[in-house]
């Protein structure tokens, strides 16, 4: 998604920008570009494609200056052009813009009405232009800015820069996180603190409708025109980016960091005997044994997730567990049972959707709003009553691998609380829990079987299409098997409850297909194997994933025998095989694995 870099220091930035674009690349995006003041004169240069490009520009054309604006653009509004990439111009200033402006349209007309000409589809020129207007009109560019930020609807970060004013920057947040970075006699805006870290540790997170004024020497921060203080943080040293070291790329090195970070995200909050010690606060049972329902919400990966908590919960908890993708939550009539508590699922708790479903459910009467993320200073921690955090570290590549696994067990853990809390002295609560700790070293010996797996990915990278089947536990493990093929080799792959196969799917299945299934040793297994049988029976390619002591019938095209289990975690190893599976087949096709074609690492926008 759009990243945001600027700069202003006593040397010359472009290289600091160009750094900081580097470190966004993982979020996604479709085309860069830079501006920069030297002197009375702004100058600028804008690339589709990779940062790559940008700085192959770079060397042919430098921009000397010690004041400049950077970014990465993710198209919403206008296709990646040229002209669509930012920054954008409007005479003497230049801006750069994440997020969408819901009311640009109207903006368009009345700036049109003014002769004000467009060279881009972009909802950003509007903005760019309109603090043209203002400056025209007699404001300087922060009060500009200030205006601005009121008149545009939407969620969006912006940063701006002006030759008739050119020592400082100005910033805004409304709706799109922006962090601005502290150094000595030089300060910096990025929209996510990783592409700061080359320069600075010390940092501010700017609030909802916060506008910054960024000088070589001082930074002011405005909240509806008073200035406010915001505290100074010091940016994480594990937040750095670590080297891919021997890995060929970061979603295989992420994959295999699995062990340790389920061991990283379990730690100190169970005990040897299985039993969960307080994992949001103190007094938590009180309140976690008084919630009635659950309302989860969340989008992609995360909402697979949530998927198998449902399971997990109406199994264990014998609590109804409602599961919905935030886009779709927030734009229904929404009952809320009482003694509901709400759970929203983020890896990086800046998902769009996700925060303003959070933004909705707090104006209907949940009991509590609870939060899964590993970003710790993101928008959802600040929006939650508490927070669970996976402890994943960051993660690179725009598909999600650890993050997802370490979701899974944050949501284990909260089941296991919230059970606890209802029965303290529960017998099969402390198994479950002593399971958990088994965790990383279940997953260390799926990994072993890397090279089996490999042998399937063989087969599917010929194909355009592969269904997954799973039942129970294993659906939502399907559907997320499905996502991450298509994710990152771009093969067409769709998800069925194996039962369901008879009710339209079937027909698909010919000599051609694959079907891939995901067989734990579980008491739906008999089940599993009728669906299986019924693939068999039209001549499908049937690719099985199965349980150590699964011995499917009848003829398949590839197996592969796995520690899976058959217990209530068989879900979290099962996902790391099909992990490995889809990493594999995008590898052989030479895909960019960790930046697949139009996604983004974190969606900001509606
Ligand atoms: C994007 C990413 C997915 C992720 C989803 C939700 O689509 O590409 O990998 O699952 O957003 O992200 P979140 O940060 O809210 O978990």
């Amino acid at each position: 998604m759009c990243g945001i870099v600027a700069a202003i220091a006593e040397r010359e930035v472009s290289r600091i920008l160009l750094e900081g674009l580097k470190a966004l690349e993982y979020r996604g995006y479709d085309s860069a570009g830079m501006a920069v003041i030297q002197g009375q004169a702004i100058d600028s240069l804008r690339e589709v494609g990779k940062v790559q490009r940008l700085e192959q520009a770079l060397e042919a054309h430098p921009l000397p200056g010690r004041l400049g604006i950077a970014h990465t653009r993710w198209a919403t509004h206008g296709k990646p052009e040229t002209r669509n990439a930012h920054p954008q111009a409007s005479g003497h200033l230049m801006l750069v813009h994440n997020g969408v402006i819901e009311n640009h349209q109207h903006w368009r007309e009345h700036l049109l009405e003014q002769g004000y000409q467009f060279s881009s589809d972009t909802d950003t020129e509007v903005a760019a232009h309109l603090l043209h207007q203002r400056m025209a009109s007699g404001d300087e560019l922060l009060s500009a800015m200030q205006w601005l930020a009121g008149a545009l609807e939407g969620a969006f970060a912006l940063a701006a820069i002006s030759t008739k004013e050119p020592e400082h920057i100005v910033a805004c947040r409304k709706g799109a996180p922006l962090v601005i970075g502290v150094g000595i006699g030089e300060h910096f805006v990025a929209s996510d603190p990783m592409a700061l870290l080359p320069v600075t540790r010390q940092c501010i997170y700017l609030e909802e409708g916060d506008v910054a004024d960024l000088q070589r020497e001082s930074v002011s921060i405005y909240q509806q025109g008073q200035a406010v203080k915001r505290p100074v943080h010091r940016l994480d040293t594990e937040s750095g980016r670590a080297s891919k070291g021997a890995y060929r790329h970061w979603m295989l090195k992420e994959i295999h960091e699995q062990p340790a970070v389920l061991a990283e995200c379990l730690e100190g909050r169970l005990d040897s005997q299985g039993r969960v010690l307080p994992l949001l606060a103190h007094d938590e049972s009180a309140w976690l044994q008084s919630i009635e329902n659950l309302h989860i919400v969340a989008c992609g990966t995360s909402y697979h997730a949530a998927l198998v908590a449902r399971y997990w919960m109406e199994e264990w908890l014998q609590i109804p567990v409602h599961v919905e993708i935030a886009s779709e939550y927030l734009y229904r009539r929404v009952v809320v049972p009482d003694k509901t508590a709400f759970l929203c699922i983020s890896q990086s708790g800046e998902t769009l959707d996700t925060l303003n479903a959070l933004r909705k459910a707090r104006k209907k009467a949940y009991q509590h709003y609870l939060g899964i993320c590993n970003v710790a200073r993101s928008t959802l921690v600040r929006e939650v009553d508490h927070c669970l955090m996976t402890r994943a570290g960051p993660e690179i590549g725009v598909a999600s691998t650890k993050a997802y696994t370490t979701q899974l067990t944050a949501l284990a853990l909260l089941m296991l609380a919230m059970g606890q809390a209802r029965d303290e002295n529960s017998e099969n609560l402390q198994q479950a829990g002593k399971q958990l700790l088994r965790l990383p070293s279940d997953v260390e010996a799926v990994l072993a079987h890397a090279d089996a797996i490999r042998q399937i990915a063989e087969a599917l990278m010929q194909k355009t299409n592969v269904i997954f089947l799973g039942r129970g536990y294993q659906y939502p493990v399907a559907m997320e098997g499905a996502l991450k093929l298509k994710e990152i080799s771009y093969i067409h792959a769709e998800a069925y409850p194996a039962g369901e196969l008879k009710h339209g799917p079937l027909a698909l299945v010919n000599e051609e297909l694959p079907v891939v299934a995901v067989a734990p040793n579980d008491r739906l297994l008999q089940k599993l194997q009728a669906n299986m049988k019924e693939v068999q029976a039209r001549g499908g390619q049937l690719y099985v994933f199965a349980d150590e002591a699964v011995q499917p019938e009848g003829q398949l095209r590839g197996l592969v025998h796995l520690p899976l289990g058959g217990d209530w975690l068989s879900p979290v190893r099962a996902s790391v095989a099909l992990q490995l599976l889809a990493y594999d087949v995008a590898a052989m096709l030479g895909h960019d694995v960790d930046q697949p074609r139009n996604l983004a690492k974190s969606v900001t926008v509606e």
